[in-house]
């Protein structure tokens, strides 16, 4: 096992995580689940999306994914390998919700059953997240998270799901990063729905926000004893930090990815420098008296998802990025860094700057890595995956992680992206995330080296 660590990796000194720290995976129902038409589900946003010819990679889909509706105990029987003492992965609302508002459909909530009580004979904590982006296509039809009634929705999905699923189901997530929901789904356009229009992001925006209050609160209600929210958050860096312009561009980024999802929630606001892009984008009047009481209700955890890190700067006549609606003026220069298989600069120091920060301002809320991990070429060669660039990815991320918890932050577990290859979303298949090769043909599951690598980290608490 030893001999697949890389130089580098096998770094001089020892870290030891803290006593307790939580080791596990993370999965999303879509990207792995299959079984598209069984036992009730109706079809979601990304089965749409699917369809459409040239959204997605290949035009692959989630139909099959890595059946793991069906496999799902063989999977735990992998977890259970690799030592995972967390799984964190998410219900599908079109499988407990088939009309998205109506009634429950018992057989969907049946599925996630049968895993909770799988997971716990095997010794692994459930931490069940409401929503990773499979809104059920009937709401889509009625305005999806444009329209205020969804957020209500999301509350009911919380009940029903704690209603079955409580008494064992300790920790709960409420959404996956309403980012990428918002501003991937209807202003770039590059995630399902796929709508480009910087209004309907912005009202997404808080729709979504409204909804993580409202199910929060019903999840209180349920007896949860962890509620949290994750959100995918980075470090924004001026270029040059001596231009007040590249310093302005650097805050809206900052504005858009980081603080417009944090200060409702953990500061019952939105920041003062992001409300003139509500107003811009005609979407103010959605934030109605009270909802920021609502979007505050307390929580106990901040899963965080990190990936890159990022570098702006202020360019006259830069046309900005999609994905930040209203960041006209504001270039995205090269980093420089090595990359992923994605293109995604690799930055560890981002991940330990992130932590540290949130911490500092937003302190009082113990934090998760909720997801962390990278993409590469992988290549099965008879029942072997070398992959030593991710071993080194998560090597570095890991120790970054500690750094951050040695400067002061309170960071309670580390959760990999992902325990296995799967959907990744407009990118289909194409990208491998998983520690768990899959091979699609015949389903087959291959620990890669990262697996092994990362079982011996949880077995020592440390690298
Ligand atoms: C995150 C998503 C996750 C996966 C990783 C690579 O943004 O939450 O589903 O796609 O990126």
């Amino acid at each position: 096992m030893t001999s697949v660590l890389p130089q580098e990796v096998a770094a001089p000194s020892r870290l030891t995580f803290p006593p307790g720290f939580r080791w596990g995976a993370a999965t999303a129902s879509y990207q792995i689940e299959g079984a598209a038409a069984e036992d009730g589900r109706t079809p979601s946003i990304w089965d749409t999306m699917s369809r459409q010819p040239g959204r997605v990679f290949r035009n692959h889909s989630g139909d099959v994914a890595c059946d793991h509706y069906h496999r799902y105990r063989d999977d735990v029987r992998l977890m259970s390998e690799l030592g995972l003492g967390t799984y964190r992965f998410s219900v599908a609302w079109p499988r407990i919700k088939p009309d998205g508002s109506g009634p429950v459909n018992p057989r969907g909530l049946d599925f996630y059953d049968r895993l909770v009580d799988e997971l716990l004979a095997a010794g692994i904590a459930p931490m069940v997240t409401l929503y990773h982006w499979d809104l059920p296509q009937v709401l889509e039809d009625q305005g999806g998270w444009t329209a205020r009634d969804t957020a209500y929705y999301l509350g009911d999905l919380a009940a029903a799901t704690i209603a079955r699923l409580g008494d064992r189901v300790a920790t709960w997530t409420t959404l996956n990063e309403p980012w990428c929901s918002a501003f991937l789904g209807y202003a770039s356009g590059d995630h399902a729905p796929g709508r480009r229009e910087p209004q309907a992001a912005y009202l997404a925006a808080h729709h979504l926000l409204l909804g993580h209050g409202l199910a929060a609160q019903a999840l209180r209600a349920g007896g949860a004893r962890e509620v949290s929210i994750t959100h995918v958050l980075t470090r924004v860096s001026p270029q040059n930090p001596h231009d007040a312009h590249d310093r302005d561009a650097a805050r809206l980024v900052d504005g858009l990815q980081n603080r417009i999802w944090l200060d409702p929630v953990l500061r019952g606001q939105y920041p003062a420098d992001v409300l003139p892009l509500f107003e811009r984008f005609g979407a103010l009047d959605a934030i109605r008296d009270g909802d920021l009481d609502v979007i505050a209700t307390p929580i106990d955890l901040l899963g965080v998802n990190y990936y890159q890190p990022a570098l702006v700067r202020a360019k006259v006549g830069a046309v900005g990025q999609a994905s930040y609606p209203g960041s006209e003026g504001v270039d995205f220069p090269p980093q420089g860094l090595p990359v992923t298989g994605m293109d995604w600069p690799i930055d560890a120091t981002g991940l330990s700057d992130v932590l540290v920060r949130l911490s500092r301002d937003y302190p009082g809320t113990p934090l998760m890595v909720t997801e962390n991990g990278s993409a590469y070429h992988d290549l099965l060669e008879g029942d072997r995956v070398a992959d030593p660039e991710r071993i080194a990815y998560f090597a570095g991320h890991l120790r970054a992680v500690h750094h951050a918890v040695e400067r002061g932050a309170d960071v309670r577990g580390y959760l990999a992206w992902s325990l296995m290859d799967n959907f990744e979303w407009a990118y289909g298949y194409g990208k491998r995330f998983g520690l768990v090769y899959v091979d699609y043909d015949t389903q087959r599951r291959v620990l890669k080296d990262s697996a092994r690598w990362y079982a011996q980290v949880i077995r020592d608490n440390g690298l």
